[in-house]
């Protein structure tokens, strides 16, 4: 899939494409459609008969809604008649219907009624609008957007079971490739640059910069790195100042959740979904397993605007943002932080929405070893979108228990064997 370039390995254009276009009929398409995805807040649809909203997901135009009996349907975006925007439409007694002519569909997309023709009584059994199956789940909406008989059992995420009070959620637009946001959280490298302040984080008051501070030192980490039935298990290694080793356990869960930034005690879990090849909606959450998330917690995640930036009321799209240069602050540049901009998010975001653009063109890359988990985790993407070009499913559809793991953090010895240490975080928690 890679060719040597110098002394680097790059992705052909043919692979870039396979990788990032994720439209129907497409290999990536495909495998993303035989996954359950998040298609949006649960919040966003907030009471039975409320307003529907747009969706995009995977290039395709949707529209969800909730029905009489609190029922979520995804439904194709347009009227099977003919083809206007059922977002316009009237929500009222189980179905939406809509405006241009009185057609009216169920969440399932039966069509029960056409009001205009003398035979629309029999002819509504013959029409149909695509719709999705959908599952609500921990303050999500999930679809299933694949073949209808290869649906597959829903995920076993620990946080998943958790009551609302253990979790915080932020979704967020980003206007990039999925890819290209997700390539970050295999980069343990950029973290003690991009996101340090001048006196490596000591000042940071933020409760997870705090928690990490130790990770900050060492700015050449290294990874150790195995592939496991989920996707990836990773140790980015840095030594500490007495020598011992700090790790940090991260997972990639194929195809777009990752596990980053453990702190002791709350986890995290992001999930990039792809909305277009240029547009990928970013959900964050942080859990607490074990029980509520504390005052300071959520004060932080909703008014500190480290942790989780600022929106404009109404959207998910940041207040610092490309059309502003994310409010970079020069001053605070030169005395402060090594980016001037103040939220964590926004600083990646920074970085990724435009890499030669908002689809990065790998074939210009030059990749160093630091690089080794992200080429990792694109040969695997790519390993799975082929192979199921070739009918060969990933395994972890019909067993998502495998995916029951979490991040962690470890200090081990100098001589420890950090592959060995790393082995039981790949295993499947009961
Ligand atoms: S286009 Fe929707 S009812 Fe005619
Ligand atoms: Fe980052």
């Amino acid at each position: 899939m890679s060719k040597q370039k110098g002394d680097t390995i790059m992705l052909s254009a043919e692979d870039n494409a396979m990788l990032t276009q994720t439209d129907p009929g497409t290999p990536m398409g495909e495998l993303f459609r035989r996954f359950w995805m998040p298609a949006m807040l649960a919040d966003e649809l907030p009471g039975a008969d409320c307003p529907p909203v747009r969706l995009r997901l995977l290039g395709e135009n949707l529209v969800g809604f909730r029905d009489t009996d609190g029922n979520v349907g995804v439904l194709d975006a347009y009227c099977p008649h003919r083809g206007a925007p059922l977002f316009f439409g009237r929500n009222e007694d189980c179905g939406l219907r809509c405006v241009y002519h009185g057609w009216k569909f169920d969440v399932h997309g039966a069509c029960v009624d056409i009001p205009n023709v003398p035979e629309g009584d029999t002819y509504k059994h013959k029409v149909r609008i695509k719709s999705y199956p959908i599952i609500e789940k921990a303050g999500l909406i999930w679809v299933y957007m694949g073949i209808e008989d290869k649906q597959p059992p829903f995920y076993q995420f620990e946080w998943l079971e958790t009551p609302d009070s253990h979790r915080f959620m932020q979704k967020l637009i980003v206007n990039c490739n999925y890819f290209q946001s997700m390539e970050g959280d295999f980069d343990a490298s950029h973290a003690p640059f991009l996101h340090r302040t001048l006196d490596n984080n000591a000042s940071n008051l933020s409760a997870r910069i705090r928690e990490n501070a130790l990770t900050y030192e060492d700015v050449m980490p290294t990874y150790v790195l195995e592939d496991t039935a989920y996707g990836n298990i990773f140790g980015a290694v840095r030594k500490q100042a007495d020598g011992n080793q700090f790790v940090g356990v991260t997972h990639w869960i194929m195809p777009c959740f990752t596990t980053p930034g453990a702190s002791p005690k709350v986890l995290q879990m992001n999930f990039r979904v792809p909305v277009d090849d240029e547009h990928t909606m970013h959900y964050r959450v942080r859990y607490d397993l074990n029980g509520p998330l504390s005052e300071r917690e959520l004060w932080e995640n909703r008014h500190g605007g480290f942790l989780f930036p600022e929106v404009i009321p109404g959207t998910f799209t940041p207040v610092a943002n490309k059309s502003n240069d994310y409010r970079i602050d020069r001053l605070m540049q030169r005395n402060y932080s090594y980016t001037g901009i103040k939220s964590f998010p926004i600083q990646d975001l920074a970085m990724i929405e435009d890499q030669w653009g908002p689809i990065a063109d790998r074939t210009r890359e030059h990749l160093v070893s630091s690089d080794e988990a992200i080429i990792r985790v694109r040969r695997n993407m790519l390993k799975a979108a082929k192979d199921l070009e070739q009918g060969i499913e990933p395994p972890l559809l019909h067993s998502p228990e495998a995916a029951r793991v979490l991040p962690d953090r470890m200090v081990l010895p100098p001589e420890a064997d950090v592959a060995e240490a790393l082995r039981p975080h790949a295993e499947a928690r009961p």
